[in-house]
């Protein structure tokens, strides 16, 4: 079953174009700050230790999985499936791809736009000698705001939608190509501020150090949850990109460099963070506080402070954007070629139709606070059923394509480029796609529906 590429399709052109397309996809918010935390607080290079193993064994399969799908299906999520198996349900499987996009961005966006609000913040000097309670009330009054978070979400949106209008070649790896070594050397600016401040020391053993005591089943499972977060896995963002890499690309490197350079960046960003908390005698706190809060409050505090604060607000755009690229291309794709629009239209629309559930996650903070569905508001509803539902579910159902439904043979020839690589480790990537990664993700997904969920 050999589908023809059709002449019209977009692709892209070279090999780091590649490269910085599906990293950059995967380097995103998630690294930047939930890495570091979880990090931190799970044992520090003991869970460091047990990341790299879910990236290893579980992420780098599936990666390839959804590589395999994408490039032999020459399409969309949605239609990838369709084209592999038809007349039976798998499409089901993109369609879930595509609804979580729709879903993702929304929220995503929401916290984007809250990056470039940050950017004007410390260029206008804003976070001078204010204390952490006041940087907690101006964070807290701005993302409850009507207009100011929902402008520069819908800018955001701009953005995202006019580089993935211009095309695969001409817009997704053009703009990546450009953004990703601006985001390593700005992450590396920030490292090298980080680690020659005094008391460095304590941030960088509280990030490295293990510590096996604060090892639990728990830990496994959060470290595997984000595993498949951070290297942008069970949505089809890497069927829709793996459509456009070329015939004699290799797959199983490709999943291994992709996966490396997301970890790396993640390291960095604790290398980058943990530091600076330490040296100003900062609580390591969570999730979004510890960068719009925490963050200005000790760039107030260097010398130089409003330009590193600066930069690191570039950098968080950056890998926000470069993410969101990704995103949006899995609708476009879908809307382009499934309901044969042009490109432009097939952005426009999807564009547009999410910036208008985007707006309601926005507002979730503020004057929509009191809307609540099944007890969450828009914002955390959007995350809770994108992130611990669909995602879960589709990372499970495209390793049983591969695993159970689509022949070895075939996946055999589609990794090994038509038997032109030679594919040793192909053994222990079935047994994984059959058993171990099944069965690990069912785990994952159970946990966060039933106990994350509630927590
Ligand atoms: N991986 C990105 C991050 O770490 C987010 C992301 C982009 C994503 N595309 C995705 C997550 C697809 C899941 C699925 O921030």
């Amino acid at each position: 079953m050999s589908l023809s590429q059709s002449p019209i399709r977009d692709s892209f052109g070279s090999k780091f174009g590649i490269i910085a397309a599906a990293a950059g996809s995967a380097v995103g918010l998630g690294n930047i700050w939930k890495f570091p935390y979880i990090t931190g607080q799970n044992g520090g290079g003991a869970f460091l230790l047990i990341y790299l193993l879910c990236v290893i064994l579980i992420g780098v399969p599936v990666m390839m999985s959804e590589f395999a799908i994408g490039r032999r299906g020459q399409r969309n999520a949605f239609g990838s499936f369709k084209a592999l198996s038809p007349n039976k349900p798998w499409y089901m499987v993109g369609l879930m791809g595509v609804v979580a996009a729709f879903f993702i961005l929304a929220f995503y966006s929401a916290v984007a736009g809250w990056t470039l609000e940050y950017i004007v913040q410390s260029v206008t000097h804003r976070f001078a000698n204010q204390s952490t309670a006041n940087l907690q009330t101006s964070f807290n009054s701005f993302i409850s705001g009507t207009y100011r978070p929902v402008i520069w979400q819908l800018i955001f949106m701009a953005l995202t939608a006019a580089i993935v209008i211009a095309g695969v070649k001409k817009g997704i790896e053009k703009y990546t190509k450009l953004l990703m070594p601006i985001l390593v050397l700005l992450i590396l600016i920030l490292c090298l501020r980080s680690v020659t401040l005094d008391g460095a020391m304590a941030g960088l053993s509280f990030l490295f150090k293990p510590d096996f005591s604060k090892i639990t089943g728990e830990t496994i499972l959060f470290a595997l949850g984000q595993a498949f977060f951070s290297l942008s896995l069970g949505m089809g963002t890497l069927i829709t990109y793996a459509s456009y890499f070329g015939k004699n690309e290799n797959l199983a490197l490709t999943a291994v460099q992709v996966s490396l350079a997301d970890t790396i960046i993640a390291v960095l960003a604790g290398v980058m963070i943990f530091p600076a908390v330490f040296a100003f005698n900062i609580e390591p706190a969570s999730g979004p506080s510890l960068v719009f809060i925490t963050l200005p409050g000790i760039f107030q505090q260097m010398p130089g402070g409003d330009i590193f604060g600066a930069i690191f607000f570039v950098l968080l755009a950056v890998a926000a954007l470069t993410s969101t690229i990704s995103v949006l291309e899995v609708v476009v794709a879908y809307f382009a070629e499934e309901l044969k629009l042009s490109r432009k239209k097939a952005t426009l629309l999807a564009s547009v139709s999410i910036a208008v559930l985007g707006i309601f996650a926005s507002l979730s903070f503020g004057p929509l606070a009191n809307f609540k569905i099944f007890g969450k508001g828009v914002f955390d509803l959007l995350d809770f059923t994108a992130s611990n539902v669909l995602l879960p579910l589709g990372g499970l159902f495209i390793v049983l394509f591969i695993g159970w439904y689509f022949t070895k043979d075939l996946t055999r020839a589609e990794l090994s480029n038509e038997n032109k690589l030679r594919v040793r480790f192909f053994p222990a990537y079935i047994f994984i796609v059959r058993f171990v990664a099944p069965l690990a993700i069912t785990a994952i997904f159970i946990y966060s529906i039933f106990i994350g969920g509630l927590g």
